[in-house]
């Protein structure tokens, strides 16, 4: 099997926590932390989201920054990277979502055939489907990843949620992580973690080695590791 290069993003409080226990705070990264996603997200073939962040905020995954929409087109790339959603439940709404609304790229939603024909039927309206076999916690990812890899995905951003985050970590299917680190505490057990989920036991915990590490501005740590753990591609 082969997969993407597969690189995380994601924000973090100093406890670790990607949003509030509301789930109601994005985008607390600040503006270099903006900077730095529109930059990731111009590297990428395709942006991959868990659909609790689909159900918790309208996310648009796209570039904005007319500079890299610019190199992207003299690379000889699409303006935009393409969207893709993992659900086991398809519980999310996608209807009210920019995500599916038509652009350049028909989004993928990554799930399973167990679910009622109409509902399948209805989603590839406006998105494209990549059906996986059920393991006991989700899709199998491994399985997903080779899929997206032949359909031309090299270069696959990962930018959550803390479950999907955990996922793939797991599954050795991250290659790198950059975290911005922000001097805020959110607290409480409700507030989504970076890498929920399941968890690690004792012994099997997931190593990193750190590649780099930036003090931007306010207080910010910028810092980028690498997944000793990664399966080969
Ligand atoms: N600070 C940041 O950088 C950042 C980044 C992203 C998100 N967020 C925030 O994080 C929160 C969401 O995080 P989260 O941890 O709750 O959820 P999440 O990772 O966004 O999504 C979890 C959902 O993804 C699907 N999923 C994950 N692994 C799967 C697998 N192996 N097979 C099938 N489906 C799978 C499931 O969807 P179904 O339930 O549909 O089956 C699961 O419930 C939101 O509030 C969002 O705003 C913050």
């Amino acid at each position: 099997m082969s997969r993407p290069f597969t690189y995380g993003n994601l924000a973090i409080s100093l406890d670790g926590r990607i949003s509030t226990a509301d789930r109601a705070l994005h985008g607390f990264g600040g503006r270099e932390d903006r900077d730095l996603m529109e930059e990731l997200r111009s590297q990428a073939d395709a942006v991959m989201i868990g659909a609790a962040t689909v159900r918790d905020e309208n996310p648009r995954l796209r570039l904005s920054s007319q500079k890299w929409i610019e190199a992207r087109r003299l690379a000889g790339r699409t303006s935009q990277p393409r969207s893709i959603v993992v659900s086991r439940s398809l519980d999310f709404p996608w209807h009210e979502r920019e995500l599916f609304r038509a652009s350049e790229h028909r989004p993928l939603v990554i799930t399973h055939s167990d679910h009622p024909g109409q509902l399948l039927a209805d989603l590839r309206t406006v998105a494209d489907l990549v059906l996986v076999p059920v393991t006991q916690h989700g899709v199998d990812l491994a399985i997903a990843m080779d899929r997206v890899h032949q359909l031309g995905v090299d270069q696959l951003l990962l930018e959550g949620g803390g479950e999907l985050n955990f996922a793939m970590l797991a599954a050795g299917l991250v290659d790198e992580f950059h975290l911005t680190l922000c001097p805020l505490v959110f607290g409480g057990r409700n507030a989504p973690g970076a890498f929920s989920g399941l968890g690690f036991v004792a012994g099997d915990q997931a190593l990193l080695s750190l590649v780099s590490l930036r003090q931007g501005a306010d207080d910010r740590l910028f810092l980028r590791y690498r997944c000793l753990n990664a399966t080969p591609r």
